[in-house]
Parts: C-alpha cells; structure tokens; sequence
C-alpha cells in the first residue's frame, strides 16, 4: 500500500489507450487498487484511473462525498470499475465544471452527456451495470476518458471557461478527479 506519485498533463503516458484486465483476484490486481485508493484519499479525489499513476490498465475507481456545504453535488459510492462500457441514454449533454488530479489547480467546462450506462466488472470479475444521470453519470465519464488517453481539458469548448481554482471558486475547497 502506498500513496503514489499522479502524472501531470504533458506526460505522453497519459495519452494512451489503457488495456483491458485479463486476470482477477490477482495480488498484482489488489496491490494496484490499494494504491490507487490510498492516493485518491490521500489527493481528496474523486476518482481516479490506473493510468494516472502510470499504470496501463482499464481499471478507474470513483467516490463523491455529499457535502452539505454544497447540496449540488450530489454523492456518488465508492466504485471500482474495470474495463468499463459507456452507453449514452440520449444524445443529450450539459456543461459542468471538471477538476483533475492530473491538472492541479485548474477547473474547465466540459459537455458530458446527461444519462448513460455503464457496465464493466468488479475486482472480483463479477459484473456492474448501473444507469445513472447528473453528476455520477459526470464522474464516469470524466475517468473513463483517462482509459482513452483523453484529459478533461481536450474537452473543453470555449476556452474563456477554464482557469484556476482558487480564481474561479475562491474560498471553496473543490476535489478534483
Ligand atoms: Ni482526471
């Protein structure tokens, strides 16, 4: 178990596409899901894929504790999810603002479709198929991307809506995926 160091945008293996997960109940699998979840607690993340941390794999994990302070952010549970399949309810999307622990410091608006499905399995190999909407459906997105090698920032429309945290959000102690 260990807190690891997150890529920063620039870093080239940020930009690949993750491969699938072949072997479960691993204790290469549990050693890297540890890690990975001791370094999103350890950042205040939401979530965060294998990738970051420069792991090659599909697997991304992902937890969003509702604070009363702000009651628009809704609480997503603790999910592992590896080798993940995104299915759109529509072609509906809204903008919202992303934050990303491979992107310190730094909150853009980003489209992301409004509904969807997701499947994919557990660390155990057991499947999840969830639909969901609004901010979980935000956050799967937003790490599912890093299995394709894409940043939150590629997303963004118009530019003039990106910038620093503590500029745009001042006083507001906002996590970043
Ligand atoms: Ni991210």
């Amino acid at each position: 178990m260990a807190i690891r160091d997150v890529l920063k945008m620039g870093d080239p293996r940020l930009l690949a596409v993750a491969r699938p997960v072949t072997d479960f109940d691993t204790p290469e699998l549990q050693a890297l899901l540890s890690d990975m979840h001791d370094t999103m607690r350890a950042l205040n993340g939401a979530g965060l894929a294998a990738p970051q941390i420069g792991v090659d794999l599909q697997v991304v994990m992902f937890e969003v504790n509702g604070n009363p302070r702000y009651p628009e952010v809704e609480s997503v549970p603790f999910t592992v999810l590896i080798n993940p399949r995104l299915t759109p309810l529509s072609d509906e999307q809204e903008m919202g603002w992303e934050g990303c622990l491979s992107v310190p410091g730094m909150r853009g608006q980003v489209p992301r479709y409004t509904a969807l499905r997701y499947q994919g399995v557990d660390p155990a190999g057991q499947p999840i198929d969830r639909t969901v909407s609004g901010f979980h459906a935000r956050v799967v997105q937003h790490e599912v991307d890093h299995l394709l090698g894409i940043l939150y920032p590629m997303r963004i429309v118009d530019l003039r809506h990106f910038g620093f945290t503590d500029t745009l959000f001042p006083g507001q102690n906002l996590q970043d995926d």
